[in-house]
């Protein structure tokens, strides 16, 4: 029997069904697994279900005596897992796309609500028992409906986010994107493909939707914060390290743009504390994909790739 192992705990419904069909060891403490566990995991199993907090880099996947032949991602994001690596060690890797695409923008405008409308700064004046009633000029936010929208990255999620935008807010939408957006796209959504640059500089609001590689590894820099401005809110559901986090904690704290809205970091789950200190940001525990619909349909999207790879089939999700 095919000896599956989970690095973290998985929902209940989908452990059952892989309980039921292979020889399942889940890491029940669900503490992320150190790289000594990882590389003994390597060792003990022929296919390893990760998350993005196992970091499986080259020696993981050197470890000597690996078995693992396939990595099943739980995710759609996969920098944390050295493809080359894998492609080089002939251990097919796999994640989980599509099923995730709506929760996620769902919070990247849930992100972009609260930030613009001050709900974080609001919620915490409840609940401290400071808030000294209604009047005018309280906690005055700024309008959503209507602004302009810019997206970077207009793979599924971005455009998820962008319609929801466009259709729901009436926002006008600014796409970036490396390949040309189709014709179709642009009409759809009345939207208008620009650099990221001139994105930046037309934008009330940014929200990134890029994966996490070299290309795009702190993009988000102070130079280009400067374009996004000081009335200019950014929102990230993405990953941490498109952005510069020390840049952007100089440009919350002095003015370069007026909010953000982040629910990944560069260092998880560290987020530097003078960041959490600033009343203009949103902060969320990288929540994109969190509701139980997601998360089994995700863990199901991994049970249906690790069974085509049972069966000697080709995994519907394989990245290499
Ligand atoms: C994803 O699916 O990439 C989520 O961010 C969790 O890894």
């Amino acid at each position: 029997m095919l000896r599956v192992a989970l690095t973290r705990r998985w929902p209940e419904a989908v452990e059952a069904v892989l309980g039921d069909e292979f020889a399942l060891r889940v890491n029940k403490s669900d503490v992320p697994a150190e790289k000594n566990q990882l590389i003994k995991l390597m060792a003990d199993s022929d296919v390893l279900g990760v998350t993005v907090t196992d970091q499986i880099d080259a020696e993981v996947i050197n470890a000597p005596g690996a078995s693992v032949r396939l990595l099943a991602n739980f995710g759609v994001g996969f920098n944390h897992i050295d493809l080359e690596a894998a492609r080089a060690a002939g251990i097919s890797v796999t994640n989980t796309p599509g099923v995730l695409t709506d929760c996620t923008a769902d919070l990247a405008m849930t992100l972009m609500l609260m930030a613009a409308r001050r709900a974080g700064e609001g919620e915490r004046e409840v609940r401290a028992g400071q808030w000294a009633g209604w009047r005018p000029t309280h906690l005055l936010g700024t309008r959503v409906t209507g602004k302009t929208l810019g997206i970077v990255g207009a793979g599924r999620i971005g455009l998820a986010t962008a319609r929801r935008a466009h259709h729901g807010f009436g926002m006008e939408i600014l796409l970036h994107s490396r390949s040309s957006v189709a014709p179709e796209l642009l009409t759809e959504l009345a939207a208008e493909q620009l650099t990221l640059d001139e994105l930046l500089s037309r934008s009330d609001f940014v929200s990134l939707h890029c994966p996490s590689n070299a290309d795009t590894f702190h993009m988000i820099d102070a130079r280009r914060l400067k374009l996004l401005g000081s009335s200019g809110i950014l929102i990230n559901t993405a990953r941490g390290d498109v952005i510069d986090e020390a840049a952007l904690l100089d440009a919350l704290t002095g003015g370069a743009i007026a909010g953000a809205g982040l629910d990944v970091y560069e260092r998880e789950p560290e987020i530097p504390a003078a960041l959490l200190e600033c009343e203009n940001l949103v902060a969320l525990p990288h929540l994109g994909s969190g509701t139980v619909e997601t998360r089994g349909a995700m863990g199901m999207r991994a049970v249906e790739n690790i069974r085509a790879f049972a069966a000697g089939r080709e995994p519907p999700d394989l990245l290499t």
